[in-house]
């Protein structure tokens, strides 16, 4: 298939576009770059032999991706493209809004011109909110966002979710990832953050490699087995092969579908630590600080649907995550920057 591979130069989008490439798909990337290096281009080409088809486009151009679509013929899209850090959301919530919600509304009306009916959305699982209990199934109810960023996510699932309503020839399926973490095995292409890292895992692997003096962990009074909050953290190739699997599950008349993302497994904080110490035989430098407002305490899921109906699994354990995150870290000190 052809697949419109939107925000496919990122970390999670250069994963799939990789996985789709080994599958025998035709990815095309359409990325404005504002997140990610060009050199993921180049890195892909190493991995698999194949240079992607690679529009350098805002979604939210319509005019440029009409001609992108006029152009390609897709047969679905996978649409990664959108800003998502939460810190970044607070202080700038219209960018947010028009860049994330703007950019999907575009995508729509130019599938709906070109009659794209296959579409797999980035959702997250902050779109639970405060979980009221784990682990979390797609029919627990969609909380309140803690953050504008997580708004966006709420409101980009309400306008397909009412899109399939309005077209029922509309396949719409909606992956609500939960804690993405690690890197592609050779190390070549990984995650990048602008900025110090508001995550965990590249915190931890830029203190790894010397970027960073320590890590601060918010909070050890959590009421939890060590103190700090558990979390469910997924290898992003499982990730990346999940979206393969509800491609190849997408089929006529098929309607909205949506499925967790996760191992199913919570991790604390600590105990993640201490994997990424044991995985690399390191000994990351760590404090204990103040909670970090809007984190909740325990968050993972319930994956039993995508294994039921997409036949999907997450396979990497959390060594695995760790092994595979610093050695991108390591191979890659400064990210894409050389
Ligand atoms: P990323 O920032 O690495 O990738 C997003 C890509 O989209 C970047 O390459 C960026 O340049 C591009 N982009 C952003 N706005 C665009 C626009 N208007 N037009 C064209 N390209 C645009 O992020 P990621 O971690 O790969 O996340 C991919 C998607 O998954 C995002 O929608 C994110 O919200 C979602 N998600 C991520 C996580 C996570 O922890 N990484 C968790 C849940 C959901
Ligand atoms: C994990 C745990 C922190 C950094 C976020 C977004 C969510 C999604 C995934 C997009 C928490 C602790 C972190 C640090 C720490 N992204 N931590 N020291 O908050 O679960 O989810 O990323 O959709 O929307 O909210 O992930 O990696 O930021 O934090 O102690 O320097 O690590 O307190 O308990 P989070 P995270």
């Amino acid at each position: 298939m052809k697949i419109c591979v939107t925000g496919g130069m990122g970390y999670i989008g250069s994963h799939t576009v990789i996985e789709l490439i080994k599958e025998g798909h035709e990815p095309i990337i359409v990325d404005n770059l504002v997140n990610s290096n060009p050199e993921v281009l180049n890195r892909i080409q190493k991995i698999t032999n194949v240079k992607p088809k690679f529009y350098q486009i805002d979604v939210r151009d319509e005019e440029k991706l009409d001609d992108c679509f006029k152009q390609e013929g897709f047969d679905a899209v996978i649409h990664f493209a959108g800003l998502k850090s939460v810190g970044e959301s607070v202080k700038k919530p219209d960018l947010y809004f028009d860049n994330n919600i703007g950019s999907s509304k575009t995508l729509l009306k130019v599938m709906k011109k070109y009659n794209v009916k296959n579409i797999i959305f980035s959702s997250s699982a902050t779109v639970y909110g405060v979980p009221k209990h784990v682990p979390l199934v797609e029919t627990d109810p969609v909380g309140q966002a803690a953050n504008p960023y997580g708004q966006t996510k709420i409101e980009i699932e309400k306008i397909l979710i009412n899109e399939a309503k309005q077209d029922e020839k509309m396949n719409i399926v909606l992956l609500r990832y939960f804690n993405p973490v690690g890197a592609h095995e050779s190390g070549l292409i990984g995650e990048d953050p602008n900025d110090i890292p508001n995550n965990l895992m590249p915190y931890i692997t830029q203190v790894a490699v010397g970027r960073l003096e320590q890590l601060t962990i918010f909070g050890n009074d959590y009421p939890t087995k060590d103190g700090t909050c558990i979390r469910d953290y997924i290898h992003v190739v499982d990730l990346a092969l999940g979206h393969l699997a509800a491609l190849k599950a997408i089929k006529e008349n098929w309607g909205l579908k949506i499925y967790n993302l996760g191992t199913g497994k919570g991790t604390s904080v600590l105990e993640l630590v201490n994997a990424f110490n044991q995985a690399n035989n390191l000994n990351i430098k760590y404090q204990y600080g103040a909670r970090r407002a809007g984190d909740v305490v325990v968050n993972y899921a319930n994956a039993d649907k995508a294994l039921n109906e997409l036949n999907w699994k997450a396979t990497h354990n959390i060594v695995d995550m760790c092994r595979d995150a610093y050695l991108w870290q390591k191979q890659n000190p400064q990210g894409y920057k050389k």
